[in-house]
């Protein structure tokens, strides 16, 4: 046998070597045919929780043990820092917070971005998505006159709610006023959904897994123009606010001018709750983000469409697939009509403690992860489990099957919210749609508070039943995120 050849046969038998179950040799699961999903699933039924695999030249090790999970998320934080890198192209999106190396710019950046998370941000902003909510609402009635019915319509949920979810972004990120589904036409809106709308393609592969490859042959994989129309956009937003230098009463406080404002802030301001909550549950020392840090325009560029690119997706798809699961529950859906019916209050605070609505979302996300892949990649060789991690290995965690071990969830495949009603977590790393650790995403708050505030709303006045032709929902082949194309329902108006 030649050199070569042993070398090869030498890397690619690396697990079975140390007795690791998984494929042999250079099998990258995200380019297998099929869904990704549904390959890890496969997985996870022929090899268990723990598993090696190869993506070209890397290794990877998949962790579906919640207590592997925390060791690699919180106890080794130090080892695991950095999520996997991949090339986006120019720095407007390369130097978003999920691409960042866990170093000291990661860290500049998160403290930035942070205090518009917290929860006294979130309470100041939830009038105004209550008014898109009340807006969202009123042109799905709409609807019905369009179509000169009182009866039941069909639509592509998923469309209508995309817009909902574009209009509360636009406002939370830049105080603009866009109302998506009268008016899809906007280019802020067009745009925004032309960046998202990402098919696995040769060039998003080679970014993701081939970075350096990528930046050779200088591929982007989104198209150009959504991403020039956002960069010019915010420099033109940041110039306007600069120039306007409003008083502080009179300063709308949304994402950009707290990115803008930052390096204004006293340090107890930047050490905000959402942060010391995360450390401080996860019992690792917290960042000290100092004063006077200040962000870039190009810096800024990128976390803007970063908030789009993951904010709206991934919550679309959780809003999808929750009205997917009523539609097919009429007796969930009556239980969650029968506690929202009464809401005149919409704060943050009602509907953060309103214990079914809260446990259907959760259900939700346990079944239907928008985000299919958790990743860190070993800074240096460790030992995990007995199982000897090399530098570079990708640590990989996969939600879908994460949430379907039966060791933690009994009738894992049934939708059943009841499981967290006065229920505490089975472990609390068996349940991760938003990640963990000090990476974990850090618009968790925001997205449970628009889910919240549109499914009120959404079951206080419509009722959802399965299409007359009930399709079965279907995904991007190889696409990471839990995305259905498009999920068509039946709309019936509630008398009121
Ligand atoms: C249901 C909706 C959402 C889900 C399921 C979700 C899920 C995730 C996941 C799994 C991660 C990776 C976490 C990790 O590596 O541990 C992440 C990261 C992130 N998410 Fe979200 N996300 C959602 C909505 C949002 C929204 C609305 C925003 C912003 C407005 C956002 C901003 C971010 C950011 C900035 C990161 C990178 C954090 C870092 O690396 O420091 N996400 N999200």
């Amino acid at each position: 046998m030649s050199k070569q050849l042993m070398y090869l046969k030498h890397r690619f038998t690396f697990w079975e070597r140390q007795g690791v179950a998984g494929h042999e040799g250079l099998e990258p699961s995200i380019l297998k045919p099929g869904f990704v999903h549904e390959n890890d699933l496969k997985n996870f039924q022929e090899f268990g929780h723990i598993y090696g695999y190869y993506e070209f030249f890397r290794r990877g090790l998949v962790i579906n043990d919640p207590d592997v999970i925390r060791d690699v998320f919180v106890r080794h934080f130090d080892v695991f820092r950095d999520n996997r890198e991949m090339y986006f192209g120019e720095d407007s999106i390369n130097l978003n917070l999920f691409n960042l190396k866990g170093d000291d710019r990661w860290k500049r950046i998160r403290s930035v971005c942070s205090p518009a998370f917290t929860s006294s941000k979130m309470k100041a902003m939830m009038p105004y998505i209550e008014i898109i909510g009340d807006e969202f609402v009123h042109s799905l009635g709409h609807l019905f006159d369009e179509t000169q019915t009182n009866g039941s319509i069909e639509l592509d949920v998923k469309r209508v709610l995309s817009a909902f979810l574009t209009d509360a972004i636009n406002s939370f990120a830049f105080s603009i006023k866009t109302n998506a589904l009268k008016d899809p036409n906007q280019p802020i809106v067009e745009f925004g959904r032309k960046v998202f709308a990402v098919e696995s393609k040769f060039s998003l592969i080679l970014s993701v897994m081939l970075p350096n490859v990528a930046k050779l042959l200088r591929v982007q994989p989104f198209p150009t123009d959504a991403i020039n129309y956002f960069k010019e956009l915010t420099h033109k937003l940041v110039k306007e606010r600069v120039e306007e230098n409003l008083t502080e009463s009179k300063k709308r406080k949304d994402f950009l001018q707290i990115m803008i404002d930052a390096n204004r802030e006293s340090d107890d301001a930047l050490v905000t709750d959402d942060i010391k909550e995360i450390f401080e549950s996860h019992d690792i020392p917290e960042p000290k983000p100092t004063a006077g840090q200040t962000l870039s325009t190009i810096e800024m560029t990128a976390q803007c469409i970063l908030f789009f690119v993951a904010g709206f997706d991934t919550t679309t798809s959780a809003l999808a697939h929750t009205l997917h699961y009523l539609s097919k529950h009429p007796d969930i859906q009556r239980k969650l009509y029968d506690e929202v019916e009464s809401v005149a209050d919409f704060s943050a605070d009602t509907l953060a403690t309103l214990p079914y609505l809260n446990a259907v979302i959760h259900e939700s996300l346990r079944l239907a992860p928008p985000v299919l892949r958790v990743e860190r990649v070993a800074k240096h060789d460790i030992t995990l489990n007995n199982i000897l991690v090399p530098a570079g290995t990708i640590c990989t965690v996969t939600p879908y099957t994460l949430h379907r071990d039966s060791r933690w969830w009994s009738d894992p495949h049934t939708f059943n919210p009841d499981r967290f009603v006065d229920s505490p977590l089975p472990h609390p790393y068996a349940l991760l749609p938003f990640g963990g650790g000090p990476r974990m995403c850090l618009g968790m708050r925001f997205a449970l508070i628009e889910m919240r505030l549109c499914l009120t709303k959404l079951v206080q006045n419509f009722r959802f039943k399965t299409s007359a032709s009930d399709p079965h929902l279907e995904y991007y082949m190889g696409n990471a995120f839990f995305s259905p194309k498009e999920v068509v329902l039946g709309l019936e108006k509630r008398d009121k």
